[in-house]
């Protein structure tokens, strides 16, 4: 696959940290006109509670609306496991096309079984306005963005990638914090590893975005660096880190790593294109499937 990259293009990208799930939300403007698009978003929730907020979802449309800004797209670069999407919500108000790739359907296959959905729940990736195929483009006013495809964590990972800026979902992690676990269903590590290095492919200079950062060893929250530093200091696959090395180390990893707070409310409505199930009475309301994860 040849991607059209452009790296004359630099799109302005503004963070916002969540503090409760360590994601990184981004807002990607186009230098030349109003237009943006939103990489990530996250729904607050009190699992214990069953309470929903949008705190999070608010300061970012308050950032959008006090800067003018028109939303093209609301991105997911994956069906995410540790914090709920708020893509409803934002087009809800804000508007914009809720985007993902379209291999959401074989998660939706994977996670309608575990969570026992009924045939109400469709499996065919229709409750998102664009399913992204890899190399597929999209504008974002007048940049011209692209979908990467980069399985391993998921079957539906994609990074999408903006001018001269990549937004790298879970593959990478600073290059201090590594790679994303691949031991969900569908996830594999040789799969990743190879994901990773498609990303690891862009021009050196290609600003990559992180979606979360867990500040490892004490260190200040950061989300970005570059393809050149990942190459050269990314603990898991940089220098002269082999992907032997790589799945080997992914794979023993794994087996120490619990569940993520978040998997069970996340799955459920993040496979929904951030919508909250209902039950036959139209309620919202979330299961808990035992032993099924
Ligand atoms: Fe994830």
């Amino acid at each position: 696959m040849t991607y059209p990259i452009d790296m004359s293009v630099k799109p302005d990208v503004s963070a916002h940290f969540d503090e409760m799930t360590n994601t990184i939300t981004y807002i990607v403007k186009d230098p030349n006109s109003n237009h943006c698009a939103i990489v990530d978003s996250v729904m607050d929730i009190d699992y214990a509670a069953g309470r929903i907020t949008y705190e999070a979802a608010d300061r970012l449309i308050e950032e959008i609306n006090s800067r003018g800004l028109t939303v093209d797209w609301i991105i997911e670069t994956h069906v995410h496991a540790d914090h709920l999407s708020a893509a409803p919500y934002l087009q809800d108000k804000l508007g914009g096309k809720i985007g993902v790739g379209e291999k959401i359907m074989v998660v939706q296959e994977t996670f309608g079984k575990v969570f026992n959905e009924g045939t109400e729940f469709e499996r065919d990736g229709s409750q998102f306005d664009a399913l992204f195929k890899d190399g597929d483009t999209y504008m974002i006013g007048s940049m011209q963005a692209f979908a990467m495809y980069t399985p391993g964590h998921t079957p539906a990972c994609m990074v999408h990638v903006v001018g001269d800026a990549a937004f790298a979902g879970d593959t990478l992690f600073m290059p201090d914090g590594g790679s994303a676990r691949a031991d969900f269903p569908g996830g594999d590590a040789a799969t990743l590893y190879d994901s990773i290095m498609k990303v690891l492919s862009l021009p050196d200079e290609t600003r990559l975005f992180m979606c979360h950062d867990y500040g490892p060893n004490g260190r200040a929250i950061e989300w970005e660096t570059t393809v050149a530093e990942q190459k050269a200091e990314n603990i898991h696959v940089g220098g002269d880190k082999t992907r032997e090395d790589f799945i080997k180390f992914r794979t023993e990893r794994d087996e120490q790593l619990a569940m993520p707070r978040l998997i069970i409310p996340s799955l459920q409505v993040n496979m929904r294109a951030g919508e909250v199930p209902t039950d036959k009475d139209g309620n919202p309301m979330l299961k808990v499937p035992v032993n099924a994860l």
